[in-house]
């Protein structure tokens, strides 16, 4: 891995912090948030690794049904893969609160989530729920309880974990001979084009391409069939994998399409990361002039959305609470907490909070649509909105 980008120490992202937290003076850990390339295998990733044991504990805030986005999205593959695939047996990697299980027959899905306050919701919705970590070991005790299954999907979760070799391993060890894999990620593509630095965090160990999946599958026998480009979490892959064996299904011609796009955009090239190196530290200029610039006329700016990227993108500008004043969240383990490292309130989402608001900082940017959509009466008594995507600017 060579380095190519530096975004400073930074706390970890989901680690809110409470108000006793706050006034005990909590020490926070912070970790040197540094980015490279590798090579050989054309991954990015995070060069310090936090273990998951401190990022996926019983108390993972993240909730994916917070966000109608996410749960149509699931919603529309989970009527696809009934449709095209009908499997017997489905697992879940990183089933979070059960926004995409739910759309399925209880008896036909198996739930993988670390995070034990997550699995207990799918468990106590009757679903077959492993509080585990999804390793070897995992995969022998379910393939020992319930066979080999024929569906695997995983959306934002093999990102997250640091030994790629063992998750495939342990893929490849429970898939039935003529089974599918569906994984969904960010896409490095259009983090580069967004310049959307804030996708690296901890937790996001890997940003994937599809020339890195297609490296580390190779290595278990695995093949990709077709992949399709989704809007969610600021531009994601959907990469649809099979074994090289089964010549049962035919490979989409969409494979060679988004592997000569990333090849055009040079992603197997250093220089390309080196570059956008240059370009988010223009972003981190030019969105900090708007802070000072409009903090100077005294307008109230407030964030909406505290994601896990606002956490990069807000330590790495050093933008505090006296320009961002607080931050307003639907997710209930989040609201009256504060952001990691820069300890900015984050308030229950109400409208009313916005009544006397100037400027709102739109730190879940990913979902500015659905954003814009409900804040229409804000928009139409003039409120602005500050995005730093793709380049910093007031809209
Ligand atoms: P997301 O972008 O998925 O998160 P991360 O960067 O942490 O992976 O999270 C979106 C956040 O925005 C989540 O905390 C919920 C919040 N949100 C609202 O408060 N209101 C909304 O209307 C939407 C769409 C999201």
């Amino acid at each position: 891995m060579k380095k190519f980008l530096d975004l400073g120490l930074q706390p970890l992202a989901n680690k809110y912090l409470t108000r006793k937290e706050i006034k005990n003076k909590k020490k926070e850990q912070f970790y040197h948030l540094e980015v490279g390339f590798d090579n050989k295998t054309k991954l990015v990733s995070i060069l310090n690794k936090v273990p998951s044991q401190k990022m996926f504990d019983n108390s993972y805030p993240y909730r994916s049904s917070m966000s109608k986005t996410m749960t149509e999205s699931f919603k529309k593959l989970s009527k696809k893969i009934i449709r095209v695939f009908n499997p017997k047996l489905i697992l879940e990697i990183g089933s979070n609160d059960g926004s995409l299980v739910k759309n399925f027959n209880k008896k036909k899905v198996i739930c993988v989530e670390p995070c034990k306050n997550l699995a207990i919701i799918t468990k106590n919705k009757g679903f077959k729920t492993y509080a585990e970590y999804w390793n070897i070991n995992l995969a022998k005790k379910i393939k020992s309880n319930h066979q080999k299954v024929d569906l695997i999907y995983s959306a934002n979760t093999l990102s997250h974990i640091a030994n790629l070799d063992s998750v495939f391993k342990s893929i490849n060890y429970i898939l039935s001979d003529d089974g599918i894999l569906i994984i969904e990620d960010p896409s490095l593509l259009e983090c580069l084009k967004r310049v959307a630095y804030d996708q690296f965090y901890n937790e996001h160990i890997y940003v994937f391409s599809l020339l890195g999946i297609k490296h580390i599958i190779n290595k278990y026998n695995l093949e990709l069939f077709n992949v399709e480009k989704l809007k969610t979490h600021g531009g994601s892959i959907r990469y649809f994998i099979k074994r090289a064996s089964n010549s049962k299904i035919k490979i989409h011609n969409n494979v060679k399409k988004q592997l000569k796009v990333e090849l055009k955009y040079k992603m197997d090239k250093f220089k390309t990361y080196s570059e956008f190196k240059n370009k988010v530290e223009k972003s981190k200029k030019q969105l900090k002039a708007i802070f000072g610039k409009v903090k100077n006329k005294n307008k109230k700016i407030i964030g909406y959305g505290s994601t896990a990227k606002s956490v990069t993108v807000l330590n790495y500008c050093n933008i505090k609470s006296e320009t961002l004043e607080y931050f307003v969240d639907t997710t209930p383990s989040k609201t009256k907490k504060y952001m990691p490292g820069t300890h900015i309130y984050i308030n229950k989402y109400e409208k009313k909070l916005l009544d006397d608001v100037d400027y709102i900082f739109l730190g879940a940017w990913n979902f500015k649509e659905e954003i814009f959509k409900k804040e229409k009466k804000f928009i139409r008594k003039g409120g602005k909105f500050i995005t730093h995507i793709p380049t910093p600017r007031i809209i």
